[in-house]
């Protein structure tokens, strides 16, 4: 069959190596695609948000499959345009896709279906919200409604900073109308992870757990970024807790959409605090996770590309996918700067040095091709994926791989799985 990824990230790249591995996949094609994909797939210009170009391309085309990697254009209904032309796509339609798109749809969902969440407050007026502060202790939570490129939300435990943040989205509209409206949410101590499932609307099958490290800095310091590295499996989380995130969260969330006539079909990822008391959903996604697919992917055994088409076509069967028992660790290269401003156009060596590295993985994100060369073109450069039997290796051989590479100004966290010994199942 004929695959379509649409995106250009790490996430992107990750899912067209592993499709293309795919026996029942003949061809990949990414639009747009990055540097590297171009190992993998055939590379299209067409952008990510250009839902008419892409619904043209895959009637075209004929492709027997698209997948969208990121969250835009399915907020924006790209899904629904190829579900018209009668395409099979892999995500949700708009509806399904407020569960990213509107934080306060979300919250509802949860509300009204019993999902563990945190307690939060909507508002679109400034003086409540910033009144409202006196409900809520430190640290403060303050999360625009829609989608703000990854920027829309602020934990601080100083009230004037949490402050600001309204003002600034509500009053100086910064995130323009996704902050039009914005929570304010009870703080959740405990550990964060990731918890993503296929699903075809029904049946929901889990993804293995990831971690994911959202701080710029080692030790979770800095500012928050869009992930800057990734483990899978989580040894960690017992198998009590994995069943409430299975039937509480993920099968409830499907279950919920579907009682109110949403048929979501695609991946559903929810980012999960475990509290004491156990999970509480921090968000939902409508789309796989970046860097947590550079972690889970390099460990699925199963067919990825039967998952997906069975999602479309509502034929989605549990038993669970299939995992390798080795661990993957991912590290992400940024830019300097980055999550600030960055520059961009800066050469990439050593590309080549880290090819042979066994087990290894290079998903490209932020670069481009020019003359030959590959050059920097985000702030999230590239992912160095590994496989260890423990996490110990698979670090090491992560860690070898980044130290060949190298761009001005590059930098990386160095405690990605740190400390994490066993492997377990996914
Ligand atoms: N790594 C966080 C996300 O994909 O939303």
């Amino acid at each position: 069959m004929k695959v379509l990824v649409v995106g250009q990230g790490g996430r992107e790249h990750a899912l067209a190596w592993r499709l293309a591995q795919s026996p029942s996949v003949d061809r990949v094609f990414v639009a747009p695609g990055n540097a590297g994909m171009a190992d993998v797939a055939t590379c299209e210009p067409i952008s990510s948000g250009d839902v008419p170009g892409l619904v043209d391309f895959a009637e075209r085309e004929a492709m027997d499959l698209t997948v969208v990697g990121p969250e835009a254009p399915l907020v924006a209904g790209v899904a629904d345009e190829f579900e018209l032309r009668g395409l099979r796509v892999f995500g949700p339609t708009r509806e399904g896709a407020r569960i990213e798109g509107s934080k306060a749809w979300a919250k509802d969902l949860c509300e009204r279906h019993g999902i563990p969440a945190p307690r939060s407050r909507l508002f679109t007026d400034v003086g409540q919200a910033l009144a409202a502060l006196e409900e809520f202790r430190p640290p403060y939570v303050v999360k625009a409604d829609g989608l703000a490129a990854g920027k829309g939300v602020t934990v601080t435990e100083d009230r004037t900073e949490a402050e600001r943040a309204l003002r600034a989205a509500l009053l100086e509209r910064a995130f323009g109308d996704a902050g039009a409206r914005v929570l304010l949410e009870e703080h959740v101590s405990g550990r964060e992870v990731s918890a993503l499932a296929l699903t075809d609307g029904e049946t929901v099958v889990p993804l293995a757990l990831a971690q994911d490290y959202k701080r710029s800095l080692d030790g979770d310091a800095g500012p928050n970024t869009g992930g800057m590295g990734a483990y899978s499996p989580l040894p960690r989380v017992d198998e009590a807790t994995r069943r409430v995130i299975r039937e509480e969260i993920l099968e409830r969330a499907v279950a919920a959409m579907a009682s109110e006539g949403i048929r979501y079909r695609g991946v559903l990822y929810a980012g999960l605090m475990l509290a004491d008391d156990g999970p509480q959903v921090l968000e939902f996604n409508c789309r796989f996770g970046d860097p947590e697919t550079q972690a889970i992917l390099p460990r699925l055994r199963s067919d990825p590309a039967q998952a997906l088409l069975a999602c479309c076509d509502g034929s989605l069967a549990a038993p669970d996918l299939e995992w390798t028992e080795e661990a993957c660790v991912s590290v992400v290269l940024a830019s300097g700067g980055y999550p600030g401003d960055y520059a961009t156009g800066l050469p990439i060596s050593g590309l080549e040095e880290a090819r042979p590295l066994r087990e290894v993985f290079v998903f490209h994100a932020g670069t481009r091709a020019r003359d030959g060369r590959v050059l920097t073109s985000g702030g999230r450069v590239l992912a160095v994926s590994a496989l260890g039997a423990s996490f110990a290796e698979a670090r090491d051989r992560a860690y070898e791989a980044c130290s060949r590479i190298s761009f001005e100004g590059m930098h990386y966290r160095k405690d990605i799985a740190a400390g994490v010994e066993a492997t377990a199942d996914g």
